[in-house]
């Protein structure tokens, strides 16, 4: 499975959901790549901080990557794509080489989330890729604040489920990512290791059924 987080937004959690859900899988015994789409290269400089990492990183952050990424892919089990804040052609590439977009979006935006550009690239993509699947992630949220189930409802309904997960705002994920390492390697047991266990088990089943797809897709399934 080809795995983007993916948002215009800048710092809504990309990296660090890819990195984190890219150590849980390969935790798991599967064999993962990390495609940084950044060019400002974030996943890439946390990777060089270590002598050897868990998973493959390469950095690809152009327009037009999506066949290539897709090509590389096929050697992995899974592939996950650290997509770019801004560069919107480069998104878009990250988009169409995947299975399943991720939005981190963080709990102040959830409100503006219909209009968001990426949301429209997703849409588009779906169009002519209907196995697309696609779920916001609640990232970086502030202690208890509850995301209402209305909130949840109405981003089913426009085709975008809201994941159960919530990934909090929590010290150890941005400690870990400086010091170039995993939330399993830095925090083991702790809070946001579930977290990230329960997102990667979530993400994975999701992958596997035929919710989340886009619009053609459900009609075609019935
Ligand atoms: N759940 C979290 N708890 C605490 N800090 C976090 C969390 N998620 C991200 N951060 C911190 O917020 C900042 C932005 O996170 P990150 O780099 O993952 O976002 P991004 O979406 O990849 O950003 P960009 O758009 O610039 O690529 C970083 O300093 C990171 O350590
Ligand atoms: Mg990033």
């Amino acid at each position: 499975m080809i795995i983007a987080f993916v948002n215009q937004k800048g710092g809504t959690g990309k990296t660090t959901l890819s990195v984190n859900v890219a150590a849980a899988l390969a935790k798991s015994g599967f064999k993962v790549l990390l495609i940084d789409a950044d060019k400002q290269g974030s996943a890439s400089t946390w990777a060089s901080l270590r002598q050897e990492t868990p998973f493959q990183v390469v950095s690809m952050a152009r327009e037009n990557m999506a066949r290539d990424a897709m090509k590389m892919a096929a050697d992995y089990q899974h592939t996950i794509i650290d997509g770019p804040p801004h560069a919107q052609e480069v998104a878009r590439s990250c988009i169409i080489a995947s299975d399943f977009v991720v939005l981190p979006i963080e709990p102040s935006g959830l409100s503006t989330w219909a209009s968001d550009l990426t949301v429209k690239q997703v849409r588009e993509a779906q169009e002519y890729k209907p196995t697309l699947k696609c779920g916001f992630v609640v990232s970086r949220k502030i202690g208890k604040t509850v995301i209402g189930r209305d909130i949840r409802a109405m981003a089913a309904e426009a085709g975008i489920p809201i994941l159960k997960t919530d990934i909090e705002q929590r010290v150890p994920f941005a400690e870990s990512m400086t010091m170039g390492q995993t939330i399993f390697e830095w925090a083991p047991g702790s809070p946001a290791v579930s977290e990230i266990n329960r997102l990667t088990l979530e993400i994975m089943r999701y992958g596997n059924e035929d919710v989340l797809t886009g619009p053609e897709a459900k009609t075609a399934n019935g």
